[in-house]
């Protein structure tokens, strides 16, 4: 087969690339990405010499650039990992999440349906569910929960997750869609919860907790999302929307406490900072679906997943050093600076 990751310079989309190239040696996987600021060659060096490997530098959203790479390769799959991902960015600049999220989604469904394909997949997230209140622990996302989002990012995810139902049901494009909850793992950008925390603390720095540092997340190990997706993409039937995660909930300040811990760093180094505008309180995912249906279950615990990931960031300093010594210092003074 031959497959169009896009994105794949990016966290979820790189750890993806390196899942398929090296379990499907017979499958051509072809890494579409644009390099914004949170794309590395770094993250796809491993595989970059593999013979079933071919990077293409360019954005899903520029039409005759994305036909003429349906016309050259011919995909039998794309699946769809490029997005501007973070929140808070979309708060200080919503346009490019509406260009990249939206349009950018559009463009690739319009190429399907030119030059056709057997898959495509979207990559989508839980935040188009909105978030469920602290006080009800029995609440979980299942698949039939409306959409109802917060954020300029969630609103712009939930809109291609429309536009991906649309093309099935109305041009019958061979499409799924996976809803997860939060990843942590290897080459995850600084800028994000969890590997910025690891960062500030190895360098000393204070750990900016939003708010009262309450809100829970549901932290799946990104090798688990990894395979989910694989497993939908040649399993599922079409049409279908599954919802991935481990229910593994945790509040922020616990995922900060785990990593000084972990760090044997002092919880001083945490600062509460100006909570962020809309945010959402609690996410958590009922994966019941994929579960029954495809058989998957997470098979990394929230306790292994954290040492393993501290210990990769260990490894590989240089990697978030060189991330974390340009444009980033400029974005970190903006975001945190007097907040
Ligand atoms: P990321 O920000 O780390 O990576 C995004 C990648 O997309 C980068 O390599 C970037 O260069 C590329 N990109 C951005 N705009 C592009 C464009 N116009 N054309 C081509 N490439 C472009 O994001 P991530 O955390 O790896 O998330 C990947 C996908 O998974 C996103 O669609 C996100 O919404 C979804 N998701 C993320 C999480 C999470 O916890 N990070 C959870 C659920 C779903
Ligand atoms: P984030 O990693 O941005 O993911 P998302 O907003 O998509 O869930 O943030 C995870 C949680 O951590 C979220 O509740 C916001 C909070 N947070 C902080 O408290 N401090 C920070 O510096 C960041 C980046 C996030």
């Amino acid at each position: 087969m031959k497959i169009i990751v896009t994105g794949g310079a990016g966290f979820i989309g790189g750890n993806f690339v390196h899942l398929m190239v090296n379990t499907y040696p017979e499958d051509q996987i072809i890494c579409l990405d644009k390099l914004t600021y949170a794309g590395n060659m770094e993250t796809l060096q491993p595989v970059m010499d593999k013979p079933n490997f071919q990077f293409v530098k360019g954005d899903i959203a520029d039409r005759p650039f994305v036909y003429q790479l349906f016309e050259d390769v011919k995909p039998d799959v794309v699946i769809n990992f490029a997005a501007e991902s973070h929140v808070d960015r979309s708060i200080e600049d919503p346009g490019i999440f509406l260009q990249t999220n939206v349009i950018g989604t559009g463009v690739l469904l319009d190429a399907c349906r030119k030059y056709g394909i057997q898959r495509y997949h979207q990559v989508s997230t839980d935040e188009v569910y909105g978030d469920l209140p602290l006080d009800r622990p029995d609440l979980f996302f299942t698949e039939e929960t409306p959409l109802h989002t917060s954020s300029p990012y969630s609103a712009s995810k939930a809109s291609a997750d429309l536009l991906v139902m649309a093309y099935y049901r109305t041009f019958k494009i061979p499409a799924t869609i996976s809803r997860c909850s939060n990843n942590y793992g290897p080459y995850h950008f600084p800028e994000k919860l969890i590997p910025l925390m690891i960062a500030n603390a190895l360098n000393d720095k204070p750990l900016p907790v939003y708010g009262k540092g309450e809100n829970v997340r549901d932290w799946l190990y990104v090798e688990d999302h990894c395979k989910a997706i694989d497993l939908i993409v040649r399993k599922s039937r079409v049409g279908e929307v599954y919802n991935i995660g481990g229910h593994n909930e945790r509040t922020n300040l616990e995922v900060v406490k785990t990593v000084l811990r972990e760090l044997g760093k002092s919880e001083d180094l945490i600062t509460y900072v100006t909570d962020r505008p809309g945010h959402d309180m609690r996410y958590a995912i009922d994966p019941t679906k994929i579960h029954r249906e495809l058989g998957w279950l997470p098979e990394t615990k929230f306790d292994d997943g954290i040492k393993k990931t501290i210990q990769w960031y260990l490894d590989n300093k240089s990697w978030w050093e060189n991330i974390i010594s340009g444009e980033y210092q400029n974005y970190y003074e903006k975001m945190y600076a007097n907040r």
